[in-house]
């Protein structure tokens, strides 16, 4: 009996979404004669049971083409808006597979997917899932689909960017994604040389960050490029993020752990417009001019890298083998020229964190660029 396979991508949009869809997709329906739907806009179609063939017309010509042909959403199962409310529309979901005969459920996305996705396991549901997103923080996988080509994308930018720091003799303050995590700004900001660069992990010191600014100025290089995760924190902004959750940790009651946590979540709006910020202060304590450049949603758009077609397809195919072998329950990870497959609630709510001796933060150190420390 012919296998039969849904699809779905969750989360923010990625490049290499639909070179995945199409490795497993055509993998499944031309090499082991399986049949492919898809879901759209994530979990919420499989909630909606809004679906779409992908045949082999379906799967033609969007190896290159940016975003997802599915559509995507970052709903999760468990908390779902539905008549302006959060519901648990597990059931339905499940519900829905059965509709289908589904015998698997591919779940392309991040950390957030890899959670969700797992909780569909637990309620029974085969489920494989592919890493995707260009923060490249999904644990057990050497790197994610997405990651290359945003990584391309923002070194570009720190190359343009260059031009109108140097002529202005300005500091440019470039604020790259990476809410929890700083692999893009690390991996740019070496790439594009920055002379700053400020993550998540590594809290900084804005009076460090002014200093070597100052220093580069002292020896007649008058601009400065600093490339800074949307989520870098200053020192004293972490030291607060950390007492605030551990009151939300140390909360005896339900009453006191949701006020930690109506706490914790208002230091997390009150960083919004953080980039604007440090550039203001970098202008007052260097006397230099800054600017700040957000490059945003830039970051995830447009046509994928040759690097991530080649991952997508890879770990797409892949997939499509652990289906014929009938083995669920796991992520399909990329492990340096090969795939391993690594169990779901291994996976689930773990994010791969740069850690703060990684060597290419070793390596920005080396070549004099400040990490703010
Ligand atoms: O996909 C992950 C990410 O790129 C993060 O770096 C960023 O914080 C987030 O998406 C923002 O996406 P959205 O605006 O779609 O929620």
């Amino acid at each position: 009996m012919a296998k039969n396979i849904g699809i779905l991508t969750s989360g923010g949009d990625s490049p290499g979404l639909n070179a995945a869809i199409r490795g497993v997709g055509k993998a499944a329906l031309s090499f082991y004669g399986m049949q492919v739907i898809g879901f759209r806009d994530g979990f919420r179609g499989l909630m909606e049971n809004r679906t779409m063939e992908l045949d082999s017309t379906a799967l033609s010509g969007i190896l290159t083409a940016g975003g997802t042909i599915l559509g995507t959403s970052r709903d999760k199962p468990h908390r779902m808006p539905v008549g302006g409310k959060l519901m648990d529309m597990t059931d339905v979901m499940v519900e829905n597979y059965h509709k289908h005969n589904l015998d698997v459920l591919v779940c392309l996305g991040g950390g957030g997917t890899q959670k969700n996705a797992y909780r569909m396991a637990q309620k029974g549901l085969n489920i494989i899932t592919l890493p995707k997103t260009i923060d490249n923080d999904v644990a057990l996988t050497d790197v994610t689909f997405g990651f290359d080509t945003a990584l391309s994308v923002a070194t570009e930018a720190i190359d343009r960017l260059h031009s109108t720091a140097h002529s202005h003799h300005r500091i440019v303050v470039v604020e790259i994604m990476g809410n929890k995590v700083g692999w893009l700004a690390l991996g740019a900001g070496i790439s594009g040389g920055a002379d700053v660069i400020l993550i998540p992990e590594i809290p900084y010191d804005v009076e460090s960050v002014a200093e070597a600014i100052r220093r580069r100025s002292a020896s007649g290089k008058r601009f400065s490029i600093v490339a800074v995760a949307e989520g870098a924190l200053s020192k004293q902004e972490a030291a607060a993020r950390q007492a605030a959750q551990e009151k939300v940790v140390k909360a005896k009651s339900k009453t006191a752990r949701t006020k930690a946590e109506a706490a914790f979540e208002q230091l997390e709006l009150q960083h919004a417009g953080h980039t604007l910020r440090l550039a203001k202060q970098l202008e007052q304590l260097t006397g230099l001019e800054s600017r700040v450049t957000i490059l945003g949603y830039l970051q995830r758009g447009g046509t994928p890298s040759a690097a991530d077609r080649l991952l997508a397809t890879r770990l797409g195919t892949a997939c499509a083998d652990l289906i014929h072998k009938g083995q669920y329950g796991v992520m399909v990870a990329s492990k340096g020229d090969s795939t391993r497959s690594e169990p779901l609630e291994e996976v689930a709510g773990k994010l791969k964190y740069v850690p703060p001796d990684h060597p290419w933060v070793g390596t920005a150190r080396r070549v004099g660029t400040c990490i703010g420390d």
